[in-house]
C-alpha cells in the first residue's frame, strides 16, 4: 500500500500553482500546509487547493507538525537558507532548481540533509520526464552508437519583465544560466558526464545579470553545444547524435511529450505524453524515496546536484558572472 505523505509548499508564485496541480494527481500525496510572506496569499492558495493550514511566514511551516516534506518554490537566492532551516526542523525537502546558487550552498545543504537524516532532492523534473528516461535507456542499449554530439538550448524573451523580478534582478540570482541554462547543461551531464574542457561566452544586461550564454563542452570523443538566453527566443529542441543514429527531442525539450530516433534515414516516433505537466514524476520519486527512508534519490542524487552546480560554477568562472551577494 502507498504511504500517505503530507506536503507543504513555500513561496506561492508561478511554479507553486503548477506543481500543486500535479501533486493532486499523485496517489498518497496530500497538500496539508502552505506558507507565504503574506497570510492573505497563503489563505487564498490554501483555499484553492484545499490545504488544511495557511501560514503567513515560512518559519511556521518549518516548525509545523502537519507536514513531512516541503517543496521550496522561491527565487534561487533563498533556496539554501530555507532548505537548511526546514531540514534542521526535521523536514524532508524537494527544492526547485538550482538546489543552491553555487557549490558552497549546495554542499552545505547536502551536509545538513546528512546530519539530520532527512531526504533532500533538487527538483530537476526533466530527469524524470518519461521521454528522457526512455532516451537514457535507448542510449544504454547502444541504439544510436557512441554519442558524438549534443545540442540543447533554452531561451525566451524576458526583457519585458520587471527588473525587480527574479529573472532580471542580480540580487535574486537572476540571469539565464541558473534559471534555464541549467537544463542544457543537465542534458549534457546526464548523457556524457563531466567535460574535459569548457568554453563559454556570456553577455550582460544593464541590471547586472548575465542575459545570454553560449557554451561548448569538450569531451574525450564528443562535443556539446549548449545555449541559454533571456533576450530572444530559441527553438528549444535538443539533438543527441551518435555513430549509428540520432535522437531529436521535441520542443520544449525540457518538458517534452516525445522524441524521434533516426537510424539509416528511418524515423521512429516516440509519443510519451506526460501525466499532468510532468512534475508528477518527480513527486512520485520523492514519495517513493521517503517511504523507503532514503535521504537521496538514486536517479537524481546529491552527487548529481553537486556535479551540476559545479559545471554551472565553471561556466560562470569562465565568463565572469558573479552575484552581488557573493562578493
Ligand atoms: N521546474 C520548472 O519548470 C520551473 C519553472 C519556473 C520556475 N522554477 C523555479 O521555481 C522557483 C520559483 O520560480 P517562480 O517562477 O515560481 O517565481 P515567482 O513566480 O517569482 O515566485 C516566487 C515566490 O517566492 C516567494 N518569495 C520569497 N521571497 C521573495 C522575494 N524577495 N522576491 C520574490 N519572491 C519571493 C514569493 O512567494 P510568497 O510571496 O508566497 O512568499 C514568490 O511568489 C525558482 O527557483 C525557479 O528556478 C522552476
Amino acid at each position: 500500500m502507498k504511504q500517505n505523505i503530507r506536503w507543504g509548499v513555500i513561496g506561492l508564485g508561478n511554479i507553486a500553482h503548477k506543481f500543486v496541480k500535479d501533486l493532486q494527481l499523485v496517489e498518497g500525496a496530500n497538500l496539508t500546509a502552505v506558507a507565504s510572506r503574506s497570510i492573505e496569499k497563503a489563505k487564498e492558495f490554501a483555499s484553492i487547493y484545499n490545504a488544511k493550514k495557511a501560514y503567513g511566514g515560512y518559519q511556521e511551516l518549518y516548525e509545523s507538525e502537519e507536514v513531512d516534506v516541503i517543496y521550496i518554490a522561491t527565487p534561487h537566492s533563498f533556496h539554501a537558507n530555507i532548505a537548511i532551516e526546514a531540514m534542521k526542523n526535521g523536514k524532508h525537502i524537494l527544492c526547485e532548481k538550482p538546489l543552491g546558487v553555487n557549490s558552497i550552498e549546495v554542499h552545505k545543504m547536502i551536509a545538513t540533509a546528512q546530519k539530520h537524516k532527512v531526504f533532500l532532492m533538487e527538483a530537476l523534473w526533466t530527469r524524470f520526464n518519461p521521454s528522457i528516461v526512455k532516451i537514457k535507456e535507448l542510449i544504454a542499449q547502444n541504439v544510436i552508437g557512441d554519442i558524438k554530439y549534443i545540442h540543447a538550448d533554452f531561451a525566451f524573451q524576458a526583457l519585458d519583465r520587471s527588473e525587480d523580478g527574479r529573472l532580471l534582478n542580480p540580487n535574486l540570482a537572476g540571469g539565464s544560466l541558473l534559471d534555464i541554462g541549467i537544463y542544457p547543461i543537465f542534458l549534457s551531464y546526464l548523457l556524457l558526464g563531466k567535460p574535459n574542457e569548457i568554453q563559454a561566452f556570456s553577455k550582460m544586461y544593464k541590471t547586472g545579470i548575465e542575459v545570454q550564454t553560449s557554451m561548448i563542452f569538450d569531451f574525450e570523443s564528443a562535443q556539446a553545444t549548449l545555449y541559454s538566453g533571456l533576450n530572444s527566443k530559441s527553438d528549444m529542441k535538443a539533438t543527441i547524435s551518435g555513430t549509428k543514429g540520432s535522437i531529436f527531442i521535441q520542443p520544449r525539450w525540457h518538458e517534452t511529450q516525445g522524441f524521434s530516433v533516426e537510424i539509416d534515414s528511418e524515423l521512429m516516433e516516440y509519443d510519451l505524453s506526460t501525466t499532468g505537466m510532468g512534475f508528477y514524476y518527480e513527486i512520485l520519486e520523492v514519495q517513493n524515496c521517503i517511504s523507503r527512508n532514503k535521504i537521496e534519490s538514486e536517479l537524481w542524487s546529491h552527487q548529481n546536484s553537486k556535479d551540476l552546480i559545479g559545471l554551472i560554477d565553471s561556466v560562470r568562472a569562465k565568463t565572469g558572472v558573479v552575484f552581488p551577494f557573493e562578493n
